[in-house]
């Protein structure tokens, strides 16, 4: 129980690293190419070396403890791909970095056909933040929490109702369990049900006021996305104000998908480094919260920024919500880059974080509303 306890936890610390070190591939991978590369922060560098070492150990100790008894070894598993692997590839292409994670790959699709599905939505996790994105799909079926529950809730503020997400993987069980550990994390809907509501500081943005501005200018708002958006709660706040809000959202720990579905509300399973699956100049709004930050390489950064702007209609609004860096990157990095979009600022807000990780290293938040012009 303890060891379960303490792999997902290892699993947690492996996917929030691998996360970050496909980010940073993705970066010095277009940084080799001749174009003017904007530079890594040395810091940045050190950090992902010890993640890359804490990787490499995570993982040898993943394959030497999940390795299921039927595969043989995994070095054999690498290289004779699955049968289900290779009819799949003559259907649709395989995204390179699945290739490039070939282990993780086969274990993916060794299944039985037609049959249950492995009980490993960790694994399909773990190969998406990796930047396999979409996954091959796979012919068997999705389990299922035992039981149904009478009604799901009409409010998207009331309890998640119990047993109605498969939470195995995680170290509650239960959905009260995870509203009893961090606030933020969004799963205590008494606190939920407060966010996005009131002005405590300059960095808040009330939705009220939100609607209020793009009302004066004439901007309506129907349709949002919300990137990194937890458990859905901007999304649940924005319906009651008849808008529609597609929240992406990732399983990094905590059954956040289950959550925002439970809610009524629409979860997107996608990375933040994946092409937002809409189309140019859909949405109004694009709210990026706390899972948009300074650990994010400005490369990966330049190419979110960008395709959000490709997805926003003109006169429609990027938010970015509490995006923390170090004031010195603020100022020397993000400001410019945050910049090239040649978006109109409707709010600018910089404060210290005065957590104790905020004061140890520096750094401060980055509240801002911003207009995307017309094409002229
Ligand atoms: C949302 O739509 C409903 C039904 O059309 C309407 O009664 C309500 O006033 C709307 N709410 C807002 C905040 O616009
Ligand atoms: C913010 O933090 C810096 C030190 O990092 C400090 O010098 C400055 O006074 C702080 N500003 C406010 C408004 O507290």
């Amino acid at each position: 129980m303890g060891f379960t306890m303490g792999l997902n936890l290892l699993l947690l610390m492996a996917m929030v690293a691998t996360n970050i070190l496909s980010l940073y591939h993705l970066s010095t991978t277009i940084q080799s190419k001749p174009s003017s590369p904007p530079p890594i922060p040395d810091h940045l560098i050190h950090q992902l070396s010890t993640i890359r070492a804490t990787i490499t150990h995570l993982t040898s100790l993943q394959s030497s403890t999940n390795t299921p008894p039927s595969s043989s070894s995994s070095a054999a598993a690498a290289t004779t791909p699955p049968s289900d692997l290779l009819i799949y590839t003559h259907i649709s292409p395989i995204a390179s970095s699945c290739k490039d994670n070939p282990l993780l790959l086969h274990k993916y699709m060794n299944y039985t056909p037609f049959s249950l599905c492995p009980n490993d939505s960790p694994l399909a996790e773990d190969l998406i933040l990796r930047g396999c994105h979409p996954l091959p799909r796979r012919r068997c079926f999705s389990r299922t929490p035992s039981t149904t529950p009478t009604s799901l809730p009409t409010d998207p503020f009331s309890p998640l109702p119990e047993k109605t997400a498969l939470l195995t993987h995680f170290s509650c069980k239960t959905f009260s369990c995870f509203a009893g550990l961090k606030p933020e994390m969004g799963f205590d809907m008494r606190i939920e049900k407060t966010r996005f509501l009131t002005y405590k500081s300059d960095l808040d943005l009330p939705i009220s006021q939100l609607m209020q501005l793009a009302k004066q200018a004439k901007s309506v708002i129907r349709l949002a996305l919300d990137i990194g958006g937890g458990t859905g709660t901007f999304a649940a706040h924005m319906k009651l104000h008849n808008v529609t809000v597609v929240t992406t959202t990732m399983n990094l720990g905590a059954p956040y998908n289950e959550a925002v579905a439970i809610r009524g509300l629409v979860p997107l399973h996608a990375p933040l480094q994946q092409r937002l699956p809409v189309f140019d100049g859909v949405v109004d709004l694009v709210r990026c919260g706390h899972a948009v930050n300074r650990w994010i390489p400005v490369v990966a950064m330049e190419f979110l920024l960008f395709d959000v702007d490709r997805v926003l209609r003109g006169g429609g609004y990027l938010l970015l919500d509490h995006f923390f860096s170090k004031k010195m990157d603020l100022e020397k990095v993000f400001t410019p880059l945050i910049g090239k979009l040649g978006y109109k600022k409707v709010k600018w807000a910089v404060a210290n974080k005065t957590d104790s990780s905020g004061v140890k290293n520096g750094e401060v938040y980055l509240t801002a509303l911003l207009q995307k012009p017309l094409t002229k």
